[in-house]
């Protein structure tokens, strides 16, 4: 059975008297009649494999013959012309192992009747008005033939509830897959690292990533690439990538690859010219021992908070040091002042997105994390241009440090360790 048929009877198994609906991605518009690159919709390609847009799969634990269902479009030789080849509807059921497939115009006839007697329906609401207009009037039809004896979902349930706890928990296949994608991100970042020139532009450092996360075989980055040099390391989410790096700067580069549908996610911080300068180094030290305090604390049992406030006492304690902050840690910490400097949490969920899916607390309670949970531990430090608020050795300085950790019955892996990361590591790369 390939992933694909494995995760739907997983899902299948536990949906007891359930139907579960989900879209693929729409393809959407850039500018006039130019689309954005297309990008399926992690739930619908975890679930089928398919990459076509206009698709529709449900899952159904109540029909007495259809357990899975693909809606696609039907083949038109002339729009394959213009657009590639589809699937069709023949052709969907025997390569995407479902029970039966039919053209996406048959959905509105379709859907009504797949919603009956289910009790419960598993579908993402609230996300998007076309797929919830599909979906409603659907239900809205089923709810009519009230009289006939036939019922219908009574209650909708969140994804999150089960196919995200799913995704949350990798298995081998996709741990090979996101431990490939980062020995490609982390050979991106040697490169950067190796190339970076005083005098370059930091978008030529974008190209060299984009060149080899496809040279690699990765089909795009996982994200937009952040190469921010000098004080634009300090802005947290920027992504021009369009200034002329200076002599004397840090380029902070947050970027990573996307392969078979799974992201990596890597920052590295390292001085344009190949040597730190002693405040730059000071920082970079500091961001390193919060996040290697942090590593420690890592493995089955613990949790993302307690993670957390490992790097955060680590990095307020240096702070306190270089006298960027004052007063005592715990003091600090409960009033957050250290969101100055230190504004964002340091870990999320990695996966399908690199934002990935699944619940950070139970019932108020950070979650326990468990064997082949994945998620990134990206301490940072910015002291964005601030006047006379702070030394001014330090300003224009930001730094961040970010690995993918797997959570093994051991303790962790660091899935990304190719790619250099103490000062002196980094260095040697930057003269390589
Ligand atoms: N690259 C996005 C993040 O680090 O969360
Ligand atoms: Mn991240
Ligand atoms: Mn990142």
């Amino acid at each position: 059975m390939n992933p694909f048929e494995s995760r739907r009877k997983a899902l299948l198994d536990q949906l007891e008297g359930a139907v579960a609906v989900f879209a693929s991605a729409p393809s959407t518009i850039r500018n006039n009649d130019v689309e954005h690159p297309y990008r399926q919709d992690s739930d619908f390609y975890y679930l089928t494999g398919l990459d076509e847009p206009d698709s529709f799969l449900v899952l159904s634990a109540v029909h007495p013959e259809h357990r899975s269902v693909l809606f696609v479009r039907p083949r038109n030789p002339e729009r394959e012309q213009w657009e590639g080849p589809r699937v069709g509807v023949d052709e969907a059921s025997r390569r995407y192992g479902v029970d039966v497939a039919y053209p996406i115009d048959k959905l509105g006839d379709k859907l009504p009747e797949y919603l009956q007697n289910a009790e419960r329906l598993v579908a993402r609401v609230g996300f998007s008005r076309s797929f919830d207009d599909r979906l409603f009037r659907a239900l809205a039809q089923t709810r009519a033939k009230w009289k006939t004896g036939i019922s219908w979902p009574t209650a909708i349930l969140d994804p999150i509830e089960l196919l995200h706890e799913m995704r949350l928990h990798k298995d081998a296949y996709e741990i090979d897959i996101i431990r490939r994608a980062s020995r490609i991100s982390a050979e991106g970042h040697r490169r950067a690292m190796r190339e970076c020139q005083p005098g370059m532009y930091e978008y030529e450092i974008e190209a060299a990533l984009s060149h080899t996360y496809r040279v690699c075989g990765a089909a795009r980055h996982a994200f937009e690439p952040i190469v921010a040099s000098g004080p634009n390391a300090t802005v947290l989410h920027y992504t021009r990538n369009d200034r002329r790096i200076e002599d004397g700067d840090l380029v902070l580069v947050d970027s990573a690859c996307e392969l078979q549908g799974y992201a990596s996610d890597i920052t590295r911080t390292f001085p344009a010219n190949g040597s730190f300068s002693p405040e730059q180094r000071a920082i970079h030290e500091l961001v390193l021992a919060g996040q290697q305090a942090a590593m420690q604390a890592c493995g089955p049992g613990t949790d993302l908070e307690q993670i957390h406030r490992k790097a955060l006492e680590v990095i307020v304690d240096g702070l306190i040091e270089l006298k960027l902050l004052s007063g005592q840690r715990d003091d600090v910490i409960m009033e957050q002042r250290h969101k100055r400097f230190f504004p964002h949490r340091s870990s999320h969920w990695l996966g399908m997105d690199v934002h990935d899916v699944g619940r950070y607390f139970v019932r108020g309670q950070p979650r326990k994390l468990e064997p082949g949970m994945v998620f990134t531990l990206e301490p940072g430090i910015y002291i964005p241009p601030m006047g006379d608020q702070a030394p001014s050795h330090f300003q224009g300085i930001g730094v961040r440090i970010e690995d993918d950790i797997l959570v093994t019955p051991e303790g962790y892996e660091v899935l990304t360790s190719d790619a250099p990361r103490t000062a002196a590591e980094v260095e040697a790369a930057c003269r390589a």
